[in-house]
């Protein structure tokens, strides 16, 4: 299968993935990158390795609807399979997001269903939560709420800010995000209705 990552900023989670996808074994081929902010620096980082990168600003587009069209039509050019959102800053409408319905992914830096949204770092602090982590999840409508594939947790210590806690959850972020895209290329992570069926696997 062809695989679409699609990023605003900078890159780190695409990274992993194009490296994970390099194996010989892995069974999906990183086919482009796509960014809706043309100065995003995961473009060149993309392009230094390689890839096939597009950007598509989303300022030259009147509505969601007219961008989301235009995304679509790149992914149809490119003939991908599947989408990775890795860091992608962008609402997606309805109709897009049910036309890749179980053939789109996203990262979370949170255990979802806690802290859906920005600033999940900070918020995590705050309400004072000892395990802190991250979720690769199939993309549905609704923002950051889609069946669960893979979590990762981590702790939460004594003197924690909000990068010194990121940066512990963005190191498990790079190891599930391309175990994740793994098993859905497979075929032994799939949407099954609002939950995920799951083959027994190893990591
Ligand atoms: C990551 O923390 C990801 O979970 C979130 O946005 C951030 C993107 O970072 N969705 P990067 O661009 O992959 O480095």
């Amino acid at each position: 299968p062809r695989v679409a990552v699609l990023i605003s900023g900078r890159g780190s989670n695409m990274m992993s993935l194009i490296e994970a996808a390099a194996a010989p074994d892995f069974p999906a081929e990183i086919a482009c990158v796509i960014s809706n902010r043309p100065e995003a620096h995961g473009l060149a980082r993309a392009q230094a390795a390689n890839i096939p990168v597009r950007a598509i600003d989303h300022k030259a587009f009147a509505d969601r609807p007219s961008f989301d069209a235009a995304l679509d039509a790149a992914l149809a050019e490119e003939q991908i399979d599947f989408v990775c959102l890795a860091g992608f800053m962008r609402l997606l409408t309805r109709a897009f997001t049910e036309k890749w319905a179980g053939r789109m992914i996203n990262i979370h830096p949170a255990l979802l269903p806690s802290f859906k949204g920005l600033h999940t770092h900070e918020r995590a602090l705050s309400e004072g939560v000892l395990i802190h982590g991250c979720t690769v999840h199939f993309v549905t409508a609704e923002m950051d709420v889609g069946p669960i594939i893979m979590q990762a947790a981590v702790p939460v210590l004594e003197g924690d800010t909000p990068g010194t806690l990121g940066a512990r959850v963005l190191a498990q972020e790079h190891v599930i995000y391309p175990a994740a895209l793994r098993l859905v290329c497979d075929g032994r992570a799939r949407l099954e209705g609002n939950r995920v069926g799951l083959d027994a696997f190893e990591i």
